[in-house]
């Protein structure tokens, strides 16, 4: 069993994928050829965010959006320590400093009660991630934001497709920049990613930003980066979303049908994230707490089940970034990431496969 199943998704998808490939072949414009457009296009309207910027990578994405919030040496920028290191990398690329604010324990989001007392005159906005496909206290945070004058960036590398309080992730704040890293829920075949506003400036600036920082042609206006996306990548994104609603029902029906099925392994210790009722879980990971991980994970994979663990250290405690927070600091997301396992997940897992996984954890949890 594949931990993400991308072949079935290419199976069945082969004939527009190919075709879109052979396209951009056969015109031959490879950087910001028409398929970035229409891609973008797509995405704006999908998401209702005014703007879509095509980038390089979910990591390219945030990096561009700070740099277009012209962050300074020092400036300070909040999100959480249990994430990928992109989040806090590029604050730190940026010349931000990270200031970690703990999880809840439930949902592994950003507890948005705790912001407040973390801003100072340095603060310049906020990046919540909304991680394993659930966004986070977006409408909290953004109100918070408003009182100190702060922009908000969604992390939202792992929930594009998700829906919360009737709007989509990317579109519910300042920014939103996700990722298409081919495991996400909308995954390219190599690297890309989108940066989503409705600011008219906001957005220009991270166009130009994106072409190193051109305004025109070799007029650089301000310091940019090389943080365009493969015309082919954007084809590759088109010829999947025929078949993306589908999808994202596909990983909301599943994502219940998992909860439904472990709900009775709560007994032997198993906890399930909670989801919201004011919004959905694309589940890019179906991640559940378990004891003793590191043998629970052994038993799996002697029945052939894959795992993994998204994240094993929160950022705080990773060497890089141990000089932001104090070790002892956000205690939540340290004991989370010791408990933390994600199962396999897709749209084209099968309820067989489901089940199989399934019976293997009640077999490593009895
Ligand atoms: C929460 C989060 N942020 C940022 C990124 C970076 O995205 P990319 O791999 O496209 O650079 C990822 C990807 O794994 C992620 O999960």
């Amino acid at each position: 069993m594949d931990f993400i199943d991308l072949k079935s998704q290419y199976a069945a998808l082969r004939d527009n994928i190919n075709a879109r490939i052979q396209k951009v072949l056969d015109h031959g414009q490879y950087i910001l050829g028409p398929e970035v457009k229409e891609m973008e296009a797509a995405l704006a309207a999908y998401t209702g965010a005014k703007h879509c910027i095509s980038v390089a990578s979910g990591t390219e994405a945030l990096l561009i959006s700070l740099m277009a919030l012209d962050l300074q040496p020092g400036d300070e920028v909040i999100t959480s320590p249990f994430t990928f290191a992109a989040t806090a990398e590029m604050i730190v690329l940026a010349g931000g400093v990270p200031v970690f604010v703990d999880i809840e324990a439930d949902t592994a989001n950003i507890d948005a009660s705790l912001i407040e007392a973390r801003i100072t005159p340095r603060t310049k906005a906020i990046m919540p991630v909304s991680l394993y496909g659930q966004v986070a206290d977006m409408d909290t945070i953004n109100v918070i934001a408003q009182r100190h004058g702060l922009a908000v960036i969604e992390d939202a590398a792992q929930s594009f497709g998700a829906t919360y309080r009737g709007r989509k992730s990317c579109n519910t704040s300042t920014f939103g920049c996700t990722s298409f890293f081919p495991s996400k829920p909308l995954g390219c075949y190599g690297d890309g990613g989108a940066i989503f506003t409705s600011d008219d400036a906001l957005a220009q600036a991270c166009r130009e930003i994106r072409v190193h920082g051109q305004s025109q042609r070799y007029l650089h206006t301000r310091i940019g980066v090389g943080g365009r996306m493969d015309t082919l990548q954007c084809a590759v994104v088109l010829g999947k979303l025929d078949r993306f609603d589908w999808e994202v029902s596909e990983r909301l029906r599943l994502g219940a049908r998992y909860r439904q099925l472990l709900a009775p392994l709560q007994e032997r210790g198993l906890r399930l994230l909670a989801v919201r009722d004011d919004r959905d879980c694309v589940w890019a990971q179906y991640t559940v707490f378990v004891p003793q991980r590191e043998a629970v994970q052994a038993a799996l994979k002697d029945a052939g089940i894959p795992t993994a663990v998204h994240y094993p250290r929160p950022l705080h405690q990773q060497p890089a970034y141990a000089k932001f927070c104090c070790p002892d600091c956000c205690e939540v997301s340290v004991a989370a990431s010791q408990q933390v396992m994600s199962l396999p997940m897709s749209a084209d897992l099968t309820e067989a496969q489901q089940d199989q996984v399934v019976a293997a954890l009640a077999q490593a949890l009895a």
